[in-house]
């Protein structure tokens, strides 16, 4: 029953181990709630969070949690571009809407929203209960606009930790910048110059419901599946050769001429090398939400991308990723959102009171 700490510089969920389930959840302010009603009820969340992310009950609580510790239990608060003009404040420029892209297939009633929570937990019954507790203190100042679920393997799935593996069977995380690589914290984090100050020390969250064609890949043999990645599936390993964590050959060609990493796999359009070194924490869940009315699997990635500004993270590679990429064939992007999340709380403070005193 680990816990990990909600006060800190930083809000937790982000560097943090994806957590086996997660809960995404977007708010829309009620007709007249303005920026005082906002900092109460971010001051109500915070002060829920940290006593939840302890193994602490908090008041009223509906005891579905009861016997549980923390289950390693992080909640995670951003604000979504639609809030400002309703809190009488100018979004950041990082909030700028993205720009569409060519596969974008794009539902709004399940995209955007004023505000987001990110909750994940190593348990479901405590994961739901965080949601619960934190929807029931929303009342009567925003209401829920969209909400998602999703899974990762469970701790102690496997025989030593491993990268998880998504949907589709392939190892997933493999070259993800980790902390104390250099250059990390500027890559994810906003920095202390940023002309926003109450976002400094924040990150900027991408959020993508992205469907998989289960079906079609299915069809697809090994081999070719593997060149749409670029990687093998057993072990993660590269085409140009070696082991999961052997930085792919993106320059050498076969005897044939061919590239060992196909011009069109996903990890070659992918890579800060094909992208101008534009770089982030991809920390996502997968999803199942049963079949589809054609009788094919809902389910997917809730792709969640961590970095300091998404223009030079998310947008420049999707742009990139847009046509070029040959695992676009086998995906459907549903839903999109963008939201800024401020720097943690220390105890007794809340999230957001830069922006919203
Ligand atoms: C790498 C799968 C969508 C960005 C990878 C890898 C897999 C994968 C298996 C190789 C292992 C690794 O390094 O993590 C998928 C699937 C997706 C998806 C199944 C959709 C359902 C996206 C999107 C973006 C993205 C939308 C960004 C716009 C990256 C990046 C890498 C990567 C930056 C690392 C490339 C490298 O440096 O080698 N992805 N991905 N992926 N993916 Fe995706």
């Amino acid at each position: 029953a680990t816990a990990v700490l909600f006060h800190g510089a930083r809000q937790a969920g982000i560097t943090t181990r994806a957590q086996a389930v997660g809960h995404l959840v977007a708010f829309d302010l009620a007709a007249g709630a303005d920026r005082r009603a906002t900092a109460a009820l971010l001051r109500r969340w915070s002060d829920a969070a940290a006593a939840m992310t302890a193994g602490r009950t908090p008041d009223d609580d509906d005891q579905i949690a009861l016997d549980a510790g923390p289950c390693a239990l992080t909640v995670t608060f951003g604000f979504g571009r639609t809030l400002f003009p309703k809190i009488d404040r100018e979004p950041p420029a990082g909030l700028a809407p993205l720009p569409p892209f060519a596969a974008d297939a794009l539902d709004p009633r399940r995209g955007g929203g004023d505000l987001w929570i990110q909750i994940g937990a190593d348990d479901a019954p405590v994961a739901f209960h965080a949601l619960r507790t934190l929807q029931r203190r929303a009342a009567g100042t925003a209401r829920i606009r969209w909400q998602m679920s999703g899974f990762n393997r469970a701790r102690g799935a496997t025989d030593r930790p491993r990268t998880a593996r998504n949907l589709m069977g392939q190892i997933d995380g493999t070259r993800n910048p980790r902390p104390g690589d250099t250059g990390f914290d500027a890559a994810i984090f906003v920095g202390p110059d940023a002309p926003d100050t109450w976002m400094r020390g924040g990150s900027y969250a991408v959020v993508r419901r992205i469907r998989m064609l289960l079906d079609d890949w299915d069809r697809l043999p090994l081999d070719r599946q593997e060149k749409v990645i670029g990687r093998r599936k057993a072990n993660g390993a590269p085409l140009s050769g070696g082991t999961e964590t052997t930085a792919p050959d993106l320059v050498s060609v076969r005897p044939d001429g061919s590239p060992a990493i196909p011009a069109d796999a996903h990890v070659r359009v992918a890579a800060p090398e094909s992208n101008g070194g534009a770089t982030m924490l991809r920390r996502s869940f997968s999803y199942h939400d049963g079949l589809r009315p054609d009788g094919t699997p809902d389910a997917g990635l809730l792709f969640v991308a961590w970095q300091a500004d998404p223009t030079t993270g998310f947008v420049q590679v999707q742009r990139k990723l847009d046509g070029a990429d040959h695992l676009t064939r086998f995906i459907r992007h549903e839903s999109s959102a963008v939201f800024a999340v401020p720097p943690g709380a220390e105890p007794g403070d809340y999230v957001g009171r830069e922006l919203l005193e």
